[in-house]
């Protein structure tokens, strides 16, 4: 650490998400903030003055050459992701990036092994793999409280935003891949997707992923900006029990359901049928601590404490491996050999995240 006790920290990037993650950051424990920064002069001269002790700046560079700052939290547009963390850690800064980590896995493979090589924490913001809502289903799953798992699904659904350079699963669905993951802790071996494009060509607004791993353990992904529910709900579904996570729901976020379906065995009566059963409702007690501020805390301490953040650079890459995957199925001529930056859509031909259209495409 530098000439004091905390983590000294750049946050760069003060739009729409970045406003609450700077402030999120200035209340953190064992943290300085050293400079807020945005190229954009009028979000700058919103921000700054809500953190007066930090240097306001648009030239991001300027606070990579700073000796004094440790770490940076990089709240920009995706497809600037992968320079700029790049560039803080060959400055040597620990970095804290927004979700997705890139746009390509090769991307996400350098940084990866650049952390690594110098030896900096490299965190994505997979802001739900630190709700309460979820510890507490990792807890229940890992503990067995649902038995063995079978299958779950998740819906992310609106109707709005609609956004013009990124599709809905490009959109919503990165925090629905990093739970999957971080609950089952493994990969999918299979990835298919199907989606539709209403509104503009070439941009699904609806999608639909099919993720199926290797223990046999499945799981379905919807989003859309084109619906009449405002649905963000996940269900896990156990031989024992069954687990809904309805982040809509203003108290009742968690609820177990006793239920199941009990399979006779050789031991008891082959032949008889299969019965079901229908327990009582457990609505567990959630912490109310905000998401983000969890996050935000546990990348302050990580740099602080030299430990391991749960949604590292690997995590961050296999979620990024997915939104690859379910790109390539949903449009299956691009070829992902480009870079993230220098992106010009080409009229018809965007690429589910239009700014992969930087990727070459096949003949
Ligand atoms: N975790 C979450 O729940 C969540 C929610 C929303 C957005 N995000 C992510 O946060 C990121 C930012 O999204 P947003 O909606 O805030 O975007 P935004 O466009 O509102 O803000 C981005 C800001 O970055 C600034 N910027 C861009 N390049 C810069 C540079 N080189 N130097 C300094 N400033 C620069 C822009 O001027 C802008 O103010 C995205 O990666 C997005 O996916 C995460």
């Amino acid at each position: 650490m530098n000439d004091h006790d905390g983590v000294n920290l750049a946050v760069v990037g003060l739009g729409n998400w970045g406003k609450n993650v700077a402030r999120s950051f200035a209340a953190c424990r064992g943290v300085r903030l050293g400079y807020v920064c945005d190229e954009s002069p009028g979000v700058l001269a919103r921000q700054a003055p809500l953190y007066p002790t930090a240097t306001a700046t648009d030239d991001y560079e300027a606070v990579l050459r700073d000796p004094r700052v440790d770490a940076v939290a990089l709240v920009t547009p995706a497809p600037a992701h992968y320079e700029m963390v790049r560039e803080a850690l060959l400055a040597g800064k620990h970095v804290f990036v927004e979700k997705p980590l890139t746009l390509l896995a090769r991307e996400a493979e350098n940084l990866v092994d650049l952390a690594k090589s110098r030896e900096r924490k490299l965190m994505v913001g997979h802001l739900l793999e630190y709700h309460p809502a979820v510890t507490l289903m990792k807890q229940q799953i890992d503990a067995g409280a649902l038995g063995q798992i079978h299958y779950m699904y998740c819906q992310r659904l609106n109707l709005g935003v609609v956004r013009q350079c990124e599709n809905a699963f490009w959109s919503l669905a990165p925090h629905d891949i990093s739970i999957i993951l971080y609950l089952f802790g493994s990969e999918p071996e299979e990835v298919t997707a199907t989606g539709t494009c209403f509104l503009q060509k070439g941009i699904e607004d609806v999608v639909f992923a099919h993720l199926r791993f290797p223990d046999g353990r499945m799981a379905q992904i919807h989003v859309s900006w084109l619906d009449p529910h405002k649905e963000r709900k996940m269900t896990v579904v156990g031989s024992e029990k069954m687990l809904v996570f309805d982040d809509m729901h203003p108290s009742e976020k968690i609820r177990v359901f006793d239920k199941g379906a009990t399979i006779p065995t050789e031991a008891t009566s082959p032949l008889a049928p299969i019965t079901v059963r229908h327990g009582d409702i457990h609505v567990p007690h959630l912490s109310s601590q905000p998401p983000l501020d969890i996050e935000t805390q546990h990348f302050i301490d990580c740099v602080l404490f030299d430990r391991t953040p749960r949604s590292d650079g690997e995590d961050g890459l296999r979620v990024v491996r997915v939104l690859e995957r379910v790109e390539r199925q949903l449009h299956p001529a691009h070829v992902f050999a480009g870079v993230s930056e220098g992106f010009a859509p080409e009229d018809g031909v965007s690429a589910g995240f239009s700014p992969s259209a930087t990727a070459e495409r096949l003949a």
